[in-house]
């Protein structure tokens, strides 16, 4: 099976769990891309699409759902996996339901909340000020749900047997 995780990362956590995922799939090999590579003839060509984003300010990017948007159809012949990364676990359900079009979520055979992380001297100005005053957040943060993410592979790993 021809699988595609395509990802929506700012600072690299995002695209460090899709590598994850990747290298849990034993039973088949994984492109791993930023969901700006990815045209709609090589999504077409695969057999399983992985959507991965990560949570900015309540949302994930504009133009990551514009992608999931210009290729709903594409997505939804697809058997399809999402994940999301984020941090405020309490507005995890409410974000997981923005980040993805209503379409996918209620297609999607699996879900993962991966956790998130902050590595703070990758941050600008702005993002440590609204860190520092809306979360008293200083430092860096490493929350990812190692389990979870390892689970996920496993279940793709069965599924596309
Ligand atoms: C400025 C800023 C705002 C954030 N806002 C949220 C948020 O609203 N909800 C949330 O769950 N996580 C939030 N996070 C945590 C990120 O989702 C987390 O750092 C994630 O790992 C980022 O992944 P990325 O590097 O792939 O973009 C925020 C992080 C930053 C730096």
């Amino acid at each position: 099976m021809k699988i595609i995780i395509a990802y929506s990362s700012k600072y690299g956590t995002t695209k460090k769990v899709a590598e994850q995922i990747s290298q849990s799939l034993s039973n088949h090999q994984a492109e791993v891309s930023d969901f700006k590579s990815i045209t709609s003839d090589k999504l077409a060509k695969s057999d399983f699409v992985v959507l991965g984003t990560s949570i900015h300010i309540g949302k994930s990017s504009k133009s990551f759902i514009e992608f999931c948007n210009n290729n709903i159809e594409t997505l939804l012949s697809k058997k399809l996996g999402l994940f999301m990364c984020g941090l405020e676990k309490e507005k995890f359900a409410e974000e997981f339901a923005k980040a993805f079009p209503k379409e996918l979520i209620n297609h999607s055979s699996i879900n993962l909340i991966a956790g998130g992380e902050i590595i703070y001297n990758k941050l600008n100005f702005l993002e440590r000020i609204i860190l520092q005053k809306m979360k008293g957040v200083t430092t860096d943060i490493v929350e990812l749900n190692e389990t979870e993410i390892v689970q996920f592979a496993e279940k793709i790993n069965k599924i596309s047997l």
